[in-house]
């Protein structure tokens, strides 16, 4: 293709784009594709010959387009907004053409220095503390376009753990450094973006997922004691991960508290993840929503869902530059250039060498909205969200389920579970809505976002229509005509969902299933003396509410838990060795098993594994009655002067035991009063399925 063509077949695909976005309305939200369908349409080889665009051109309509899920289609309220805008889609147009590396400031200076500059203009406009903002007077920070929250969160981990292990040697210098990596914890709360257990994983630390609040929020006193409980047994705090806007339903951790915990522990980094909220913070009635930001080493929020920027832009900012980019500094000669000392070079600040020229778009998306005009954006989706709440809240089979303070609305119809995913998996399979489910307060719930760039109050009042229309087929409200039609339209749509893949295709495990977060509170107790013991006798399935506002159940915050790294790994080599079966247990507490492993654990197996053996829960794997898998948790690492292996002949010698504090609670079958009974009966025994 040369420049002329270019020009011809450029002005066709601006023309294809519009004509795309404007008849968006018209396609199903979801493809209703199989997995591997495309492979029947594509051939198995690349052609030997160039193609005509004519014909690329109309494969796209005809192959391509029947498997994508739209995601600005007006009907798209699933996960969270995936940003783009006409500007954002030219400035990548315009990054792709000049095609730039600008790992270094010398391999392209524009790219490097418009980065910096619309970063510190983002900073500003939320109200990020000066320190975090590269050109404030006497600033040691500065900000950095990532391409993902996920990268922004590992950086950090990773920033954290240099220091943390730098200062650990400073204090031990004839100490190991493995061994003093062994000694890391980092803490999250259980309503965290699965990232950061990722992220705990790739650094090979330890975990431990906290349990929030009743209004799903991290607090300072539950983050306290799970650090004091860890020092004492000679771990090393180094990483706290708190959300404000979690991704299940847009809770906000507690800074104010957190920040002064924090402060107590010299080794701690204190990370924000704003990813989805942390962009409405440029409205300034939200800023009270980032109170105690001030206490963070860093922050991130991502342009690219909620502030009309096109993936991939995630901005992250740090307090001191120094402290992320020397853990991640390499620098061979051939990256090497007479202004390092002067300038910024962003390889320093990231993962991969090679990045993207992304600030063009950023830059003229801020210039063409102004902060004013992409205040209005997230004013007006916040509006829609608010109106949708109303008709929930006007309508006493439904019930909201999250403070709305922001574009996403938690709802279910009051009733189980069960109806409720039958609500949305119909919704879903009609391809007329997309929603994904969550659970909050263990209880499954349906996620409507406002997500569309041009979202109206149709396109609610139409969303509504849907779901009010469903769940009157599901709860039989429906007679005679009405009736008919809504049964002919289930029998069509059951045969779709049936094969759907869609349904149940969500990016976050933790929102798709609901078991993963599901287990009787009680269950999930960090237990530490004989008085907690006692209590988690007295916490059953009913009794755990302790307050209740019209909209929001209320549960006692207790229970952690601990991701170990690469623990799945091992098991899955010990399970492939032993042709044994991965415990279920395992599918609560790694949370990225369900779209990455195919597991071949059937409920009821209770095949000998090391968690049984040293005496893990399976979290109900053996009780046919178990309706939720719980995480496994409870299991304090063995400290570190322990370098005892353990007994299991299956585990490997290398692979350290775990100690527990003070006892195992107990953990259930899924029946309460089983587990009553039994928390009882295995008192000081660890539980066994
Ligand atoms: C709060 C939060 N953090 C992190 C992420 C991960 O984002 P990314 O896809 O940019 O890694 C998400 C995704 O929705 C999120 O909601």
């Amino acid at each position: 293709m040369d420049n002329d063509e270019f020009r011809v077949r450029g002005r066709e695909m601006v023309e294809f784009i519009c004509r795309y976005l404007e008849c968006l309305p018209e396609r199903r939200v979801v493809p209703s594709v199989e997995p591997g369908y495309l492979k029947h349409l594509i051939p198995k080889e690349a052609p030997e010959q160039g193609e005509s665009w004519d014909d690329i051109m109309a494969d796209v309509e005809s192959k391509i387009m029947p498997g994508v899920t739209h995601w600005q289609h007006p009907r798209f309220h699933a996960y969270f907004p995936s940003g783009n805008s006409f500007p954002s889609i030219l400035g990548d147009m315009l990054s792709d053409a000049i095609g730039c590396i600008g790992f270094s400031w010398a391999a392209s200076p524009a790219c490097t220095e418009l980065e910096t500059i619309v970063v510190d203009w983002l900073g500003k406009a939320i109200g990020l503390p000066v320190d975090f903002l590269a050109f404030a007077e006497g600033s040691k920070g500065g900000g950095v376009i990532q391409t993902s929250a996920s990268e922004c969160v590992l950086v950090c981990m990773l920033a954290a753990r240099a220091q943390a292990i730098k200062r650990l040697k400073q204090q031990e210098p004839g100490a190991e450094e493995g061994l003093l990596l062994g000694r890391l914890m980092a803490y999250c709360s259980k309503e965290s973006h699965s990232c950061v257990e990722k992220a705990a994983m790739i650094s090979f630390v330890k975990l431990r997922i906290l349990e929030p609040d009743h209004r799903c929020s991290l607090r300072g006193h539950t983050l306290r004691q799970a650090m004091e409980e860890d020092e004492a047994a000679g771990l090393v705090p180094f990483f706290v991960s708190t959300t404000l806007g979690t991704t299940s339903c847009c809770s906000f951790d507690n800074l104010m508290e957190i920040g002064p915990v924090c402060r107590r522990f010299p080794c701690v980094w204190l990370h924000v993840d704003g990813a989805y909220a942390g962009n409405s913070f440029i409205c300034p009635e939200l800023k009270p929503l980032m109170q105690g930001v001030q206490y963070a080493d860093s922050f991130n929020t991502n342009p690219n869902k909620w502030l009309l920027t096109s993936f991939d832009c995630s901005c992250l900012w740090v307090r001191d530059r120094l402290r992320l980019t020397s853990a991640l500094v390499v620098d061979p000669l051939y990256l090497q250039h007479g202004y390092s000392e002067a300038t910024i070079d962003y390889r320093h600040w990231g993962v991969p060498l090679s990045r993207r020229f992304r600030a063009l778009k950023l830059w003229f998306v801020m210039r063409t909205y102004g902060i004013e005009g992409l205040r209005q954006y997230i004013r007006h989706h916040i509006k829609l969200a608010k109106i949708f709440e109303a008709k929930v809240l006007k309508d006493p089979r439904f019930e909201v389920c999250n403070e709305v303070k922001l574009g996403l609305v938690c709802f279910r119809l009051r009733g189980s579970d069960q109806l409720n995913m039958k609500l949305l998996s119909s919704i879903n399979a009609s391809g007329r809505l997309h929603m994904v489910p969550a659970t909050v307060l263990d209880k499954y719930i349906i996620r409507f976002c406002v997500t569309a760039q041009n979202a109206t109050e149709e396109d609610v009042d139409h969303a509504w229509a849907v779901i009010t229309e469903v769940a009157a087929g599901l709860l039989g409200e429906l007679n005679g005509e009405a009736q008919e039609v809504m049964d002919d339209r289930k029998r069509r749509e059951t045969l779709a969902y049936k094969r759907s893949f869609f349904v149940r295709m969500v990016s976050d495990p933790k929102i798709y299933n609901p078991k993963i977060a599901k287990a009787v509170p009680g269950q999930r107790r960090h237990v530490s003396s004989e008085a907690d013991i006692e209590d988690i006798e007295e916490v059953d399935n009913d009794e755990p509410e302790i307050e209740s506002t019209s909209n929001i159940t209320i549960q006692k915050p207790i229970a952690s838990w601990i991701s170990w790294p690469l623990e799945f790994l091992f098991q899955g080599v010990f399970d492939e060795a032993h042709h044994a079966e991965v415990p279920v247990s395992l599918c609560g507490r790694f949370r990225h098993l369900d779209t990455m492993v195919r597991l071949k654990a059937r409920r009821g197996s209770s095949s000998p594994s090391p968690e049984n053996e040293s005496g893990r829960d399976d979290g109900g794997s053996g009780g046919s009655n178990s309706g939720s898998v719980s995480p496994t948790m409870l299991h304090a690492p063995a400290p570190p002067s322990s370098s005892s292996a353990t007994s299991s002949p299956r585990r490997s010698p290398a692979f350290p035991r775990k100690l527990h504090f003070g006892r195992s609670a107990a953990v259930g079958s899924g029946d309460p009063d089983k587990d009553k009974k039994k928390g009882k009966s295995d008192k000081g025994q660890s539980p066994m399925p």
